[in-house]
Order: structure tokens, then C-alpha cells, then sequence
């Protein structure tokens, strides 16, 4: 088949070429933003004077014809035809004509395909960014459930001292708002518009780049044609922001596949979202956490990738850029994947809160709490801190928590010790006299719920 840049060729490619060189395959699914793209070109270029004007008409109702036709499956894109830019231009061109040939005049596919990309990312960044706000109300709705569910919080995996559940939730929701603020500032350098740039040195034409961006609600147009073909920074900036989505996701499934096991038993997974074991009758699994925790590899896989690829590319553009397209929509399929099937996983789990309950009283969590108790009776922190580690360790040999400890027991330990030690370091107190800011008191968090209603709210 003749190609579209064949003149200067005597041979016809290679069909291994054809095949190696050929991106419909994946690029097929950005035809929308072509078109948009083309259709935004040609009406420019018909104010322009660039091209005829009824030529510009032609062009832009063939372009919504062709666009109609391939959602409604009336297409089949050739591999001979390379890319998504070229299948839609020949067919074009095969059905209009000469009007259909001067669509490419002043652009090039270097900066078509910059163009190309950078809305198709925008418009699924905005898809994420709708599924990250249901994820953050999913967060906030279970989060006013579970105020008053204690739990033990940890650090080195080694209890530390009690939190709620709301708490610990709560600690989530300020991972994914970031990465909904992130999402939002990589956008800012994503919309840009490259069309202009043409091959690498821009055009003679006289272009109205300002015209194209407004028509496409582009914020700014490029300002080097050289960068405005090689640049994929905001591919490669959105890979990390998704990255880190898939970092927040992957450490919540841990969380959640420990707590699943019998061990600690603090949440259950619906039978809708667990999956059970060939051989071994009474298996329930956490699949579906495993599952994100494990495609988080592969996202990550794809940000080195994509880092790898560029980092020898000289200016301006080279084909070993067509390689930034399968990793990115492949990250960008997974993100959309885990993040719909999260929410309705947790959203739907049971919380066993006597489980974190009884997790929260057992390796004296409230021992922070014993020291703090001294100090206010008038004793220096490291004083206390000694005793306390004193009383553990007895505590520890005869087997109690620190509140099973009499009071004669205390004394022994200190004699500024009263009867209000025992509700000064219940669960209860430890949590909720915990009302600095950001801390895990029911009142506090409940105000963290509320602001946190807002932001969803504003945005
Ligand atoms: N399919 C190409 C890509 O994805 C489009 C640009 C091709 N430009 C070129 N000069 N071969 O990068």
C-alpha cells in the first residue's frame, strides 16, 4: 500500500517493518483527541486564509463523520497505515479528496502526536481524579462510623499506642487528597498546546497557535518548538503521580491482608470480594488486596521504563518516543482498575471492633500514657519514662497489663500514684485525650471528618 510520506521511496516497506514500525495497535484509542486535534488545525487553518475555507469546512464535517463512524465500530484501522494520525488522514483524504490533503499543511506528526497525547492524558487524568474523590467519600463515610473503634496503632509493626479506626482511616485520606492536588498540578503542565511546533523548527505559515489552543481549552501554547515535539516530562510526571496512588493503595491492601489473617482478625472481606482455595476447603483469601498490591510492581515498572527511555534521546524528536504510549495507558488501565475495586472492597469489609479492641489493651499501648500521668503529678518525662519501663517489665513477668496492676502494686513504683491513674490510662482516655491537632480524639477527628467533607465538596 502506497504511504502517505512514499514519494521519495523506491521500495516498499518491509512487511516485518510494516508490522515493527506500525502503533495502531495501541495509539488507536486516542482517535478522539486526533480528531478534535484535526478538526481544531483545519478551522484555523480555514481563518487563516492557510487553506480555502470550504476546504476547512470539508474537512471538519468529514472528521465528525469519521469519528462517528469509528464509535460505531464502522472502522477497521490498517497496520500499513502506521498510526493513528496516518489511518485517519488517508481516510480522510480517500473520502474528500484533495480538500482532505491539505489538513496536514504547517503540522507535522511530531507535534500532532505531542498534541495527541497530552489531551488523551488529561482527559483520563480527569476520570481519576473522579474515582479518587468517590474513594476519599467511601473514606469519609466509614471513617464516621468507626470514631469511637479503638484500635492499636503500631510502629515497627510493634504495637504503639491506641488510635481509632477513624483515625487510622482518616491517615489514608490525607495520602489520596495529595494525590488528588497532585494529579491537578501535573495537569497544569500537561496543558499546553504543541500544535505549531511542526516537525521540530515550527512553520512558515502563518498559524494562529493561540486560536488552536483556545478552540481546544488549552491554558497556553508551547514556547520552543524543539521541546514542544521531545517533551514527554508530563508523561513521565503523571507514570510518578500514579505511581504513588498505586504506593497508597498497595500499602493499605498490606494492612488489610494482615488484618484479614487470623493472627490479628480485625477486618473481614466480603465473600463478594474474596476468593477461596482449590485445594484447601476452608481458605478465604484476600485476593483482591494482594492483586493491587501486586500491580503496584508493574506501575512502578512502567515509571523506569518510561525514565529509561528518554534519558538518551537527543532533540528533537525520535521515534523511541512512540514507546512512551503502551506504559503509560497501561498504568493509567491499571489505576482504573484497582481504584473502583478498592472502594468497593472496603466499603464493604467488616471491622471486628472488639478484635482491635482487645488488640489495643494487650503490649501496654498506654504506657506513654503511665508516664504521662507522673509527669503531670509533678515528676521530670525521663524520670517517669524510667518507671514506667520498670512497671512493664514487671508487668511483663507476672503476666497483667498495666491496668490489672493493684494499687499496692503502683506504689511500689511510685508513691504519687493515686486511684485516678485507672481511668487516666484506659483506651478511652489514651484516645481521646489526644486532642492536638491531627490526633486521634473523637472530637478532633470528627473535625478532620468534616473538613475533610469540604474539601471533596470544593472540588
Ligand atoms: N506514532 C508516532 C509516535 O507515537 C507518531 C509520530 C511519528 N513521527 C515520525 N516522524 N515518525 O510517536
Amino acid at each position: 500500500m502506497a504511504k502517505l510520506w512514499g514519494g521519495r521511496f523506491q521500495k516498499s516497506t518491509d512487511k516485518k517493518v510494516d508490522d515493527f514500525n506500525s502503533s495502531i495497535r495501541f495509539d488507536k484509542r486516542m482517535y478522539k483527541q486526533d480528531i478534535k486535534g484535526s478538526v481544531a488545525h483545519a478551522t484555523m487553518l480555514g481563518k487563516q486564509h492557510i487553506i480555502p475555507e470550504e476546504d476547512s469546512k470539508k474537512i471538519v464535517a468529514e472528521l465528525n463523520r469519521i469519528y462517528d463512524d469509528i464509535e460505531n465500530g464502522k472502522i477497521e484501522f490498517e497496520i500499513d497505515a502506521e498510526d493513528i494520525h496516518m489511518n485517519i488522514e488517508k481516510i480522510l483524504i480517500e473520502r474528500i479528496g484533495d480538500a482532505g490533503k491539505r489538513l496536514h499543511t504547517g503540522r507535522s506528526r511530531n507535534d500532532q502526536v505531542a498534541l495527541d497525547i497530552r489531551m488523551y492524558l488529561m482527559d483520563e487524568t480527569a476520570e481519576i481524579e473522579e474515582m479518587l474523590l468517590h474513594l476519599l467519600t467511601v473514606l469519609t463515610d466509614l471513617s464516621s462510623q468507626h470514631t469511637e473503634t479503638i484500635m492499636p496503632g503500631y510502629t515497627h509493626l510493634q504495637k504503639a499506642q491506641p488510635v481509632t479506626f477513624a483515625h487510622h482511616l482518616m491517615a489514608y485520606f490525607e495520602m489520596f487528597k495529595r494525590d488528588i492536588m497532585r494529579l491537578k498540578d501535573c495537569r497544569k503542565r500537561t496543558n499546553v498546546m504543541p500544535l505549531g511546533s511542526g516537525a521540530l523548527a515550527g512553520t512558515t505559515y502563518p498559524l494562529d497557535r493561540e486560536f488552536v489552543a483556545d478552540l481546544l481549552g488549552f491554558d497556553s501554547v508551547t514556547l520552543n518548538s524543539l521541546d514542544g515535539v521531545s517533551d514527554r516530562d508530563f508523561v513521565i510526571e503523571l507514570a510518578s503521580c500514579l505511581s504513588l496512588i498505586m504506593m497508597h493503595l498497595s500499602r493499605f491492601c498490606e494492612e488489610l491482608i494482615l488484618w484479614s489473617s487470623h493472627e490479628f482478625s480485625f477486618v473481614e472481606m466480603d465473600d463478594a470480594f474474596s476468593t477461596g482455595s482449590s485445594i484447601m476447603p476452608q481458605k478465604k483469601n484476600p485476593d483482591v488486596a494482594e492483586l493491587i498490591r501486586g500491580k503496584t510492581g508493574r506501575v512502578y515498572g512502567h515509571l523506569i521504563g518510561l525514565l529509561t527511555t528518554m534519558k538518551g534521546i537527543p532533540l528533537a524528536y525520535n521515534k523511541d518516543m512512540q514507546e512512551d504510549k503502551e506504559p503509560i495507558f497501561d498504568t493509567i488501565d491499571t489505576v482504573k482498575l484497582c481504584l473502583p475495586v478498592f472502594c468497593d472492597m472496603i466499603a464493604t469489609m467488616t471491622v471486628k471492633k472488639d478484635n482491635m479492641l482487645k488488640g489495643s489493651k494487650g503490649g501496654f499501648t498506654n504506657a506513654t500514657d503511665v508516664a504521662d500521668y507522673l509527669v503531670k503529678k509533678g515528676l521530670p518525662f525521663r524520670e517517669a519514662h524510667a518507671v514506667v519501663g520498670r512497671m512493664v517489665f514487671y508487668s511483663i513477668e507476672h503476666d497483667k497489663a498495666l491496668d490489672d496492676l493493684t494499687m499496692d502494686e503502683f506504689k511500689e513504683f511510685s508513691d504519687i500514684i493515686e486511684d485516678d491513674i485507672y481511668t487516666a490510662i484506659s483506651m478511652e482516655t489514651c484516645v481521646n485525650d489526644r486532642k492536638v491537632t491531627g490526633g486521634p480524639a473523637k472530637e478532633i477527628v470528627e473535625k478532620a471528618i468534616k473538613k475533610a467533607k469540604e474539601f471533596i465538596h470544593q472540588q
